[in-house]
């Protein structure tokens, strides 16, 4: 499976010939420049929660690829009154079988609202079942004993913010790692205000003492899961 990273919490995921592309904020990020948003054409979008960072481009990629666009379902009813009415609404704890695998929405300790303003429902995090990867994309969210759910999944991968301020900083991430029992993680969500910039050596070093294995892909940059 392939990820590609586009900084913030914007990433996309290739697999079984569909590509996953997940909240995308890419052409208002300084550190983003180089990435063209007119060359992304996913199959799917999937969003954690209603945040600007998490769906800048939502409708510039939506009206350019079509995208099915995965959400909880009060983020799916506010795009139906903006013109996208086959969104898939979903909620925590639910699950959905897609063609390229299955999706279970899980529990974010965050906010959402839309940029309207708009209810957007609770935020979520995810788990993706392929037939070759499970990953779980925790979304915004402070660290929470829900994660402990997750321990028995053998999850492949996690994505987990750790930029601090808004969402769990590395410290906390690194706990969840091991809430979720997954050696392999994928840092997200730092360094695009400057309330989240690390120190990419210091949190690196912190993961490797934890015995984790830290990716921090470039923006543009694809790794193979
Ligand atoms: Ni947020
Ligand atoms: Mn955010």
């Amino acid at each position: 499976m392939k990820f590609t990273y586009y900084g913030q919490s914007a990433f996309e995921l290739e697999t079984g010939g569909k590509k996953l592309l997940f909240d995308p904020f890419i052409s208002p990020n300084e550190l983003a420049k180089h990435i063209d948003v007119n060359s992304l054409k996913p199959d799917y979008i999937l969003l954690s929660h209603g945040h600007g960072d998490h769906i800048a481009d939502l409708f510039t990629i939506h009206k350019n690829s079509k995208a099915k666009i995965i959400c909880i379902a009060e983020i799916a009813n506010w795009l139906g009154g903006k013109g996208i009415k086959d969104a898939h609404g979903m909620n925590i704890g639910g699950g959905f079988n897609f063609d390229f695998g299955r999706v279970k929405m899980v529990n974010a300790i965050h906010s959402s609202s839309m940029p309207d303003g708009a209810n957007g429902g609770n935020p979520a995090g995810f788990v993706i079942y392929t037939e070759s990867k499970k990953i779980y994309f925790a979304g915004d969210t402070a660290l929470t004993y829900d994660m402990k759910l997750l321990a028995d999944e053998n999850l492949d991968w996690a994505i987990l913010p750790i930029g601090d301020n808004y969402t769990m900083g590395a410290g906390d991430a690194i706990k969840a790692a091991g809430f979720v029992n997954c050696q392999n993680v994928i840092g997200v969500h730092y360094d695009s205000f400057p309330v989240i910039r690390i120190d990419k050596d210091e949190v690196a070093a912190k993961f490797k003492n934890a015995g984790l294995n830290l990716q921090l892909p470039g923006i543009g940059e694809s790794i193979e899961l």
